[in-house]
């Protein structure tokens, strides 16, 4: 097993990798110490149907009253009428600020539940169970959870450190091939702006896993988790201005490109990891036309990406509603649109959109769309 310590404010944690689900009750108790007395576990149907039981009867069994609230599956179940119903759930079971919720499930139930967690009377204890590969490396890193809402993803939220993250990753023999290519997508993502090390070790790991494969990945997962969360102390609420190669926002690296190709698919036509795969290899282009990166290491990302899976085609997709989506994620970032480019592989640069020359983002863009097409 594998124990990462965490220096979050206001306390550490750590995060298990490598203990199973079904010894979720010790773990629990060791990270929240004797005084909670009830316990909810927030999760989806399907994914509580194939490890609730285990993990409600390990809570169970290590002296927690356990209640169990289940919100729909997917994005769109990722909102402030959910997180209503789960905070009704929390009074009607009498939960008190000392008692804690449970998030079993991706990204989405970590968001949620991690949200009315830190709202439910001014903020309650929270441990993550992750159970997709997204989750494990990247979404119950950092202490980001919120909602969707009508003016946008992810724009209500709120900073809520976990107590605590367990990462079991024999969960991930049940995760349709799809997810795990948009988790992989997103570790190539990290790799490419980490190190040569991070970047080649997941691609390693995605020609050929070592030895005993859930060994392997417990490792890489480590190393992402090491990675993103020395990223994050360094900038835990977002709030610097900071433009330098380890600031939080080269976090968003390939991600420009990901939030437009999903406003303009209306988030239905690809994963959030699957866009980030071309959003890496459209960063790549162009930081190519700009001549910061190689040839050769466009290829080479392009080769990792597409070890990761194939990716869903940009069929119908025009050089305008992704030109449009980019004004609006500007919007939200006080009108300068900062692009995260590479001047090699774990070398980001911040690029301001106004260094960029607009010729030649427009051919880069368009000759990405008929591409993917
Ligand atoms: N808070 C953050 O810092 C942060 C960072 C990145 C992403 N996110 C958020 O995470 C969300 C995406 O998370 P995700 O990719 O995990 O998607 P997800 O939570 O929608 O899970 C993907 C699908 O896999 C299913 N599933 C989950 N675990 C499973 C398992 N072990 N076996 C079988 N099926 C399983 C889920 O039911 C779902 O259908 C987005 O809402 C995104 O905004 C948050
Ligand atoms: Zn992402």
């Amino acid at each position: 097993m594998v124990s990462i310590k965490i220096a979050a404010q206001p306390r550490k944690y750590t995060i298990e990798i490598g203990r199973s689900v079904s010894e979720c009750g010790r773990w629990a108790k060791k990270c929240l110490g004797s005084e909670p007395k009830q316990i909810v576990l927030v999760s989806n149907k399907k994914v509580h149907g194939l490890y609730g039981d285990e993990v409600s009867t390990s809570l169970s069994s290590s002296g927690f009253r356990v209640s169990t609230w289940l919100m729909g599956d997917g994005e769109r179940f990722k909102t402030l009428p959910s997180a209503e119903k789960l905070l009704a759930f929390l009074s009607a079971n009498n939960l008190q600020r000392t008692d804690a919720i449970v998030a079993l499930g991706g990204g989405v139930v970590g968001d949620l539940a991690g949200f009315a967690a830190a709202v439910y009377l001014r903020g309650i204890s929270l441990l993550q169970i992750p159970t997709t590969l997204l989750a494990m490396i990247d979404a119950s890193v950092g202490g980001k959870t919120g909602v969707n809402s009508p003016f946008g993803k992810n724009l209500v939220g709120a900073f809520h450190q976990p107590k605590g993250v367990l990462i079991d990753v024999a969960v991930l023999r049940t995760l349709p091939p799809r997810e795990m290519t948009a988790g992989f997508c997103e570790a190539i993502k990290q790799g490419a702006i980490g190190s040569r090390e991070l970047f080649d070790e997941t691609a390693a790991f995605l020609s050929a896993p070592l030895g005993d494969p859930e060994r392997h990945l417990n490792a890489l997962i480590a190393k992402h988790i090491e990675f993103k969360a020395r990223i994050v102390a360094g900038d835990e609420r977002e709030l610097s201005k900071r433009t330098d190669s380890r600031s939080r926002k080269i976090l968003n690296f390939g991600h420009t490109l990901a939030h437009a190709l999903e406003k303009a698919t209306k988030y239905k036509h690809l994963r959030h990891g699957e866009a980030v795969g071309y959003g890496i290899l459209f960063a790549a282009e162009l930081s190519k036309s700009l001549d910061l990166f190689g040839e050769k290491d466009v290829e080479l990302l392009n080769d990792v990406v597409h070890r990761a899976g194939s990716l869903p085609r940009l069929a119908n997709i025009y050089e305008k509603e992704v030109v449009e989506a980019f004004r609006s994620d500007k919007k939200h970032l006080s009108g300068s649109l900062q692009m995260v480019l590479l001047r090699g592989i774990g070398k980001p640069v911040i690029v301001d959109e106004n260094k960029i020359p607009k010729p030649v983002l427009k051919k880069v863009l368009n000759s990405f769309l008929q591409k993917w097409a």
